[in-house]
């Protein structure tokens, strides 16, 4: 029985870290991780370059010294994103990415796109630069069903967008569906990214013997098939599938609300989990391409020269259950199964 795993340091290619006091207070918990490609759904949204540059520079100050995780800049595209302003933060290596929300589609996403006609000539200029896109992959007409949502973006949406601009790179974020892993399997210059806590519930976790506002997420996680159909995935070793945790931090009293925000708080022991993960599933030789290569490949960076190490004990690994944030508290994502791998950094 394996107990003992040397892997290159991983990368977080989708994490939220907000900003002021919630910054402070989570900034540190993605600290084992090398790289992280940073949302900028912030409020107000990150927009341009410059703004790009000094929330960078806000994180790094968040950070505590010992800390070497490396923030991966992103812009938040509107209908009225300046294309030269994005060349010239991805030529200056401000931004490495940029994302696409459907404007509605998730916690702070109203500036978000309406018209994706609006977005082609940025689009062109991005495809033509290299820049990847991101894409919060759901459609948010009312009358589709949230659980088809993901679905429906697909073939209204990211296909079209892939069709007329067919150089663009694109990673379609946290998918949560069959039918997401079906599509990036099928083609090419696209990756997508899994988050750890799709791999571990299903739609009954939130909703059965009561609403569990700290599971609550979006994309919401699917039926149980759509849950398997992305273990599959992740530790098949096809290099187009990567994690990106989507750790999303909200205070406690804006989750546990009439109106709760989306999103899990998987920063603290995302690879704890993912360990077990790839270990039940007789995988642990791939956890090092989910966590670690493919996504730098997908991206085309070098992966992390430095390693962690990852070793099973018999007593469960401790991490907090939740964390002080100014006033508030957030809660961290309950796995709901004891956490035996131990994270050793540095290796
Ligand atoms: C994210 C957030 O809180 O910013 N929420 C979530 O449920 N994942 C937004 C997002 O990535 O959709
Ligand atoms: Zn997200």
């Amino acid at each position: 029985m394996t107990n003992s795993l040397t892997l290159r340091r991983p990368d977080d290619w989708h994490l939220h870290l907000r900003d002021g006091e919630m910054l402070a207070a989570v900034a540190a918990y993605s600290g084992h991780f090398g790289r992280a490609i940073i949302m900028p759904n912030l409020v107000p949204p990150v927009v341009t370059g410059a703004q790009a540059a000094a929330y960078r520079d806000r994180i790094l100050a968040a950070l505590p010294p010992e800390v070497t995780l490396r923030p991966l800049m992103t812009i938040y595209l509107t209908e009225t994103t300046d294309p030269a302003d994005l060349i010239a933060a991805h030529r200056d290596g401000i931004i490495s990415a940029v994302k696409l929300y459907p404007a509605g589609a998730t916690t702070n996403s109203a500036s978000g796109v309406r018209d994706f006609d609006k977005v082609r000539p940025v689009l062109e200029a991005m495809a033509e630069a290299g820049i990847p896109l991101c894409t919060h992959g759901e459609v948010t007409d009312p009358a589709v069903d949230i659980f088809d949502r993901e679905a429906v973006f697909i073939d209204k949406v990211l296909d079209p967008i892939r069709r007329a601009t067919p150089g663009l790179r694109v990673v379609m974020e946290h998918i949560t569906t069959s039918d997401g892993v079906d599509y990036v399997s099928a083609n090419q210059n696209i990756g997508a990214t899994i988050t750890t806590h799709h791999l571990v519930i299903n739609r009954n976790h939130i909703l059965v013997g009561g609403i569990k506002p700290h599971y609550y997420c979006l994309p919401v996680a699917k039926r149980e098939s759509h849950r398997l159909a992305l273990r599959r995935a992740a530790t098949s070793g096809d290099q187009r599938f990567f994690l990106g945790t989507d750790s999303a931090p909200h205070p406690d009293r804006a989750k546990e609300s009439a109106c709760g925000c989306a999103g899990c708080f998987t920063a603290p022991n995302t690879m704890s989990i993912l360990a077990q993960v790839f270990e039940e599933d007789g995988a642990l030789d791939r956890l090092e391409g989910f966590t670690s290569l493919n996504g730098p490949a997908f991206y085309g960076l070098p992966a992390n020269e430095d390693m962690i190490r990852l070793v099973k004990r018999d007593t469960p690994a401790t991490y907090p259950t939740h964390i002080p944030a100014g006033d508030e508290t957030v809660t961290v994502f309950d796995p709901g199964f004891p956490l035996y791998w131990h994270v050793e950094d540095p290796a």
